[in-house]
């Protein structure tokens, strides 16, 4: 049997935290809110709810995952299409795990010259870190788990679990 580590109503109330503590950090700011995809689709959606300030929306795909093993390679699938020059981007992440993803992606929109640049994880799994990343503004931190629902897949299933959930190891 799965296990529920954060039901709805957890999540509920603690993307609506963010999302106000988001909104005052960057009152009077527009914000380029940038979703990772797939993982992040769920955890954006909600969150952006909560936004009260100017907002506008881009997606990007990375990819560096195969399974439950981290390839340490990160590889571009979708770039987004505008440009982030003097923007205030926030990346919004599913988890950040060994942080190899988004230490590159943010080698890379650095160069682009944004005026800031914040990331926004739902997880946190800091036992796992091989690269520094600075993340700004966490969900829950979790242990060493490997967790589904939420945007969050094993194998791409599990994604539209509107709970997050510790899989059983049959998957
Ligand atoms: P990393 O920080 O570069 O290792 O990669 C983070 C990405 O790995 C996340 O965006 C997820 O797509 C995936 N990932 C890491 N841990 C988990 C997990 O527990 N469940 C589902 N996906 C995970
Ligand atoms: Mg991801």
């Amino acid at each position: 049997m799965n296990r529920i580590l954060f039901d709805q109503e957890t999540i509920k109330r603690r993307v609506q935290e963010l999302g106000r503590e988001v909104s005052s950090d960057y009152s009077g700011k527009e914000i380029c809110v940038l979703i990772l995809l797939k993982g992040a689709f769920m955890f954006a959606s909600d969150l952006v709810r909560f936004l009260t300030t100017k907002v506008s929306i881009e997606f990007m795909k990375l990819s560096s995952y195969k399974g439950k093993l981290s390839t340490g390679q990160v590889i571009i699938e979708q770039d987004i299409d505008c440009d982030i020059q003097n923007k205030h981007v926030l990346i919004v992440e599913d988890i950040v795990d060994t942080g190899l993803t988004l230490n590159k992606l943010i080698e890379l929109l650095k160069k682009r010259l944004p005026a800031s640049i914040e990331i926004c994880s739902f997880l946190n799994k800091p036992s796992k870190r091989k690269a520094f990343v600075d993340v700004k503004y966490i969900g829950f931190e979790i242990e060493d788990v490997f967790v589904v629902g939420y945007g969050m897949d094993y194998c791409q299933m599990w994604r539209q679990s509107p709970d997050i959930l510790i899989i059983d190891s049959d998957g």
